[in-house]
């Protein structure tokens, strides 16, 4: 049987990344990947991804180039140095979390190469990358959407568009506030953790106080579950996490609106980092309520 499926080149293999091309080979897509460290590229073989030595090898052929890479200045060097390889017309969904000031740069990278982009950041992390049940955030050109949403398909259980211009940054102001969210449930369980054990309070008496009640949540009890288990697998890192507090952070300042909390948040992200913790989990957060 021929393979319909577009190729897809995916640039970035980190967690995120790593997962995404797994489940688009296993779904039957063509998957070219570059990562720069090129070990975790080579790990996707087995899954019928090839691995290239660049990303313009990458997005040699591909019908759609999908970025995974930690920030907009890293997303927008990979696609500058794909350019030469790059077929005009291509879509390029970019789905890593790059905050308002970098999607103009974006998007005028990609009017420049004539790409047709999708701001597609998402929601999920780790595990329901693997499992394909990511949410996707989704702005671009409505003639594009029948090209993407196959693989939106593949790699999530729900997509959201929330605009026609992906320039417009509509899915990424979404993404922000959701992320504010999420950053701020993150640090309340280091903190309420961390002072149950400067307290000598068992931190299982404070679950059990509120377990099932409206103070309750399945957030909650995951990020719980890895610091009394001390288990900080990282799902989305403490570094990410600080870059992400900042793009916040500059997002609310250019609206005028005052971060506090996730200001605060941003001075833990840093000092769980500088104790050693940047590449662990952000639940490691609950080391910087610590003096070492
Ligand atoms: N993990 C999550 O839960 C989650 C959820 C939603 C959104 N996101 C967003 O998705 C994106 C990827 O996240 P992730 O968790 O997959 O991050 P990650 O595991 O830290 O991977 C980061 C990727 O960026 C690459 N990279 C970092 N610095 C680079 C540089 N100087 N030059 C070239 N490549 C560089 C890494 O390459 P190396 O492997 O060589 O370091 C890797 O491919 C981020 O924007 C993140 O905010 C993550």
């Amino acid at each position: 049987m021929t393979n319909t499926r577009p190729t897809v080149a995916v640039l970035g293999t980190g967690i995120i990344g790593t997962a995404i091309a797994r489940n688009l080979a296993r779904d039957d897509f063509a998957v070219r990947a570059w990562n720069r460290t090129r070990d975790k590229a080579e790990a996707l073989t087995a899954d019928g991804v090839i691995a290239t030595d660049s990303p313009a090898d990458a997005v040699t052929g591909a019908d759609i180039v999908l970025t995974a890479l930690n920030d907009g200045p890293r997303v927008l060097a990979a696609v500058k140095a794909a350019a030469p390889a790059l077929r005009p017309g291509t879509v390029w969904v970019q789905i890593s979390t790059v905050g308002v000031d970098a999607i103009d740069e974006l998007a005028a990278l990609a009017r420049e190469l004539d790409l047709v982009l999708i701001d597609a950041p998402i929601l999920g992390t780790k595990g329901p990358a693997e499992q394909g049940q990511l949410v996707v955030l989704a702005a671009g050109a409505p003639a594009s959407r029948d090209v993407v949403q196959p693989l939106f398909d593949t790699i999530g259980r729900r997509t959201v568009w929330v605009g026609d211009d992906a320039a417009a940054g509509s899915a990424t102001r979404l993404k922000l506030v959701l992320n504010s969210w999420v950053l701020v449930l993150t640090h309340g369980v280091g903190e309420a953790l961390a002072l149950a054990k400067g307290l000598d309070v068992d931190p299982q008496l404070f679950l059990d106080l509120i377990e099932g009640g409206p103070l309750d949540t399945g957030y909650l009890r995951l990020k719980s579950a890895a610091i009394i288990s001390a288990d900080y697998t990282t799902s989305f890192s403490v570094d990410n996490a600080h870059k992400d507090a900042t793009l916040i952070l500059q997002a609310a300042d250019h609206a005028g609106v005052h971060m506090d909390v996730v200001a605060a948040g941003a001075d833990r992200f840093q000092r769980a980092s500088q104790q050693g913790h940047g590449a662990e989990d952000m639940a490691a957060t609950y080391f910087a309520s610590f003096d070492k």
